[in-house]
């Protein structure tokens, strides 16, 4: 397949989708290397996986442009989802795109504006949940099982056949299989989607080697991270989880059991940042490798700082983080973080004055 443009497209032979796809051209994001954050935390070859650089700013579009086709394909009129933001986003635009209606849930006060905006202006019927988000994937849920629409979140397996392809196109642009691959875990989708892709390859006889698969959650919300630490067989889910990552502010993620078995099959870890980790490793990414993401998407980063500081990293392995969405996703907790603009007269004397 090399011959083919690197997109998600590229690996349609171990994709399901038979017909035309409902497509907005996703994937083929790049792959930086992070020279500065690197050498500060003695780390060779770190590298970032810009997901946020998908058509709606998020990940979530490999697993829609699966989703929504394979909708199609089975005949499906309308799509839903609970989401805390970007699966939402990225439904929301795929169905325009398909031209049928999406309905999406979503927990109350507690996403971020630009998705919000997104999934309002794509045409989805918007719903604000008074609860959290596994809540509203419990009430969305039961709605499709009645009402017969297409439920669109992770535990629909098509999503994740879209999202393996994030390891397929890391391998591809790295030229070999990273030694170490890093996610934010909330639903624990992805991180379960990717491994899927690895061992697909292995299968496929590209490779003999697996990433050590590495989840990041926050400090607040961190069900996989107690489990792991546990040894817990099957996740006990977190009650009220909070964190300025809202992304990620899941209790009960739904693909708990498959992100459990990646971590263990590969001798991974799991392990939680604070929000202020999280905040800190955002405005790093920002201004130290021009890399813009949203609070959820520094964590995987913020998780990396924290074990080379731990001396728990090799200064040679191959690291690579996926970070899952783009810093203008949440503005907010962008502009409460900076300075504002310093206002002057619109002189030249004033203008030397602040630059001095
Ligand atoms: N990063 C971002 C930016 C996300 O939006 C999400 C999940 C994750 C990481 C975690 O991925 O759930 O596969 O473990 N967002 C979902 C949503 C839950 O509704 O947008 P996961």
């Amino acid at each position: 397949w090399n011959s083919r443009p690197l997109s998600l497209w590229r690996y349609k032979e171990i994709l399901p989708v038979t017909g035309e796809p409902v497509t907005l051209q996703e994937g083929g994001t790049p792959l930086y290397h992070m020279k500065r954050i690197g050498e500060e935390l003695g780390l060779k070859n770190l590298y970032a996986k810009h997901e946020g650089l998908n058509p709606s700013g998020s990940f979530k579009d490999r697993g829609m442009t699966v989703g929504v086709s394979m909708a199609l394909q089975l005949g499906m009129k309308t799509v839903a989802c609970a989401s805390t933001g970007n699966t939402s986003a990225s439904l929301a635009q795929y169905a325009a795109k398909a031209g049928i209606p999406a309905v999406v849930l979503l927990p109350a006060g507690k996403v971020a504006l630009g998705k919000v905006a997104q999934a309002l202006m794509h045409g989805a019927k918007v719903i604000a949940v008074r609860g959290n988000f596994d809540r509203a994937l419990e009430m969305v849920q039961e709605l499709c099982l009645t009402e017969g629409l297409y439920l669109l979140n992770s535990v629909n397996p098509y999503r994740l056949e879209g999202q393996k392809t994030i390891g397929l196109e890391t391998v591809d642009q790295l030229g070999e299989v990273p030694d170490r691959m890093v996610l934010p875990v909330g639903n624990a989708g992805n991180i379960s989607a990717v491994y899927k892709g690895m061992l697909e390859l292995e299968e496929l006889g590209f490779t003999d080697k697996i990433p050590v698969m590495t989840g990041v959650q926050a400090a607040g919300s961190m069900p996989v991270v107690k489990a792991i630490a546990e040894g817990l067989e099957v996740l006990e889910p977190q009650k009220d989880p909070e964190t300025i990552a809202t992304a990620i502010r899941i209790g009960a993620p739904v693909n708990a059991e498959k992100a459990l078995l990646a971590i263990r099959q590969t001798g991974g870890t799991a392990l939680s940042v604070t929000d202020d980790e999280i905040l800190e490793m955002q405005r790093d990414l920002a201004r130290k490798e021009g890399i813009g993401v949203e609070p959820a998407s520094a964590a995987s980063v913020a998780g990396i700082k924290k074990m080379a500081e731990a001396g728990l990293l090799d200064k040679d392995e191959k690291i690579v983080c996926v970070v899952t969405g783009h810093l203008l996703k949440d503005p907010e907790t962008v502009i409460r973080q900076c300075d504002p603009p310093v206002e002057i007269d619109a002189d030249l004397k004033s203008l030397r004055a602040v630059l001095r």
